[in-house]
């Protein structure tokens, strides 16, 4: 008996240390799991709060009460009681007393007053990738981007099925704007164009980089060369310019046509979007368009070398595999070097540059 006793004492005590010692193991990353597991649920209330417009107005108001809000947001009380609970929870909000107020985060990137907001990002994931993403686990086991089922449409990629759908694609352009106005400020402060007379930016989107970048370089000129759709976007955006006359656009498909005569050719998250080979294909298309001099210059977020991050490569790959094309992914540096090696390119210079984006140039002799 006295054994027994004895044995149990022991084990107990085990118990107790082995719990003791998994509680300091996930000390600090407990949070991070949790946030990580409901991930689902914390995105779909940051979306709802943003397409209820609860951040601009806690900005515009500089606080509310439950009830204040309630009116405001044409809601409930225990959906809002609810809603509020997550986003003070995940510190997007801040309660004092009855009094709920934005955190500066919350004011920075979801208040539609800020010039940083990143609204239509937010909506850009809801209405666009949310449900593809879904599909993740089969885009691993078949290798293609079986999420694009999610959209209607036969094309084979995200973007040729946008062209079939206005407001979705309205939703996507927004989304890239925001990224671009932020990201591609980035590319214009940092990489020197001033010899560059004319440049060409495929896949260019709505314009807004090659805007960025006349107003920086005054005697650049720089066209978009996108989808019919979208160009006609970039022109309506050039209209209202200061610097028309300096900006202008191509239809054409960087895979089927031609690029136009140009100095430079600029790649902006463009890259992430294809496999490696047709990458290299695009690569070697611009170093036969490119006069002796020219440049090809690519510009995105890039994966360590070590492949073991940063986040915002981890969380852009998934798309790329899943929804966008089902053969990108956010590669590494040398990935990149390699291929511009590859496609005959004499001088290869990387560029390293703020919120996780670099940039490759290109030199043709
Ligand atoms: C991820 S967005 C990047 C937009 C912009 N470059 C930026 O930095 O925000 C990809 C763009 O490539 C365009 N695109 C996709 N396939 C294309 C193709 N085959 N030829 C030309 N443009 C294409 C899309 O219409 C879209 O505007």
């Amino acid at each position: 008996m006295h054994g027994l006793a004895k044995r149990t004492s022991q084990k107990l005590k085990m118990f107790w240390q082995l719990n003791v010692l998994e509680k300091i193991l996930i000390r600090g990353t407990a949070e991070r799991f949790y946030l990580i597991i409901g991930g689902h649920i914390y995105f779909q209330t940051v979306a709802a709060a943003v397409q209820l417009d609860l951040f601009t107005f806690l900005h515009d108001s500089g606080g509310a009460t439950k009830e204040q809000l309630c009116k405001q947001l044409n809601i409930a009380e225990q959906p809002c009681r609810i809603l509020l609970l997550g986003l003070t929870s995940t510190k997007l909000l801040c309660k004092k007393g009855d009094v709920y107020t934005n955190r500066h985060v919350a004011n920075i990137f979801l208040s539609r007053k800020s010039p940083k907001n990143i609204a239509d990002v937010v909506m850009w994931q809801h209405f666009i990738n949310y449900k593809a993403m879904y599909h993740f686990h089969a885009a691993l086991l078949q290798n293609k981007n079986v999420g694009l089922d999610e959209i209607p449409g036969a094309a084979n990629n995200l973007y040729e099925r946008l062209q079939q759908q206005p407001e979705l694609e309205k939703t996507f352009q927004s989304a890239m704007q925001q990224i671009s106005v932020q990201a591609n400020q980035i590319f214009a402060d940092n990489v020197d164009l001033a010899d560059i007379v004319t440049l060409i930016d495929v896949g260019g989107g709505n314009g807004s980089n090659v805007k960025q970048l006349v107003q920086k370089f005054p005697t650049l000129k720089a066209y978009v060369f996108d989808s019919a759709t979208v160009c006609q976007k970039a022109e309506e955006n050039f209209a209202a310019s200061e610097h028309k006359e300096r900006l202008g656009s191509f239809v054409g498909d960087c895979f089927k046509d031609p690029f136009p005569q140009t100095e430079c050719i600029l790649f902006c998250h463009f890259f992430t979007i294809w496999s490696k080979e047709e990458n290299l294909s695009l690569l070697k298309k611009a170093y036969a368009a490119l006069p002796s001099g020219g440049k090809a210059i690519i510009f995105n977020m890039m994966q360590n070398d070590s492949e073991d991050g940063p986040l915002g490569a981890s969380m852009g790959s998934p798309y790329f595999l899943t929804l966008a094309t089902g053969k990108g992914m956010l590669y590494s540096w040398q990935e990149y070097r390699q291929l511009f090696n590859e496609a005959g390119f004499d001088q290869v210079k990387s560029q390293k540059l703020p919120m996780q984006h670099g940039c490759i140039i290109g030199t043709k002799r």
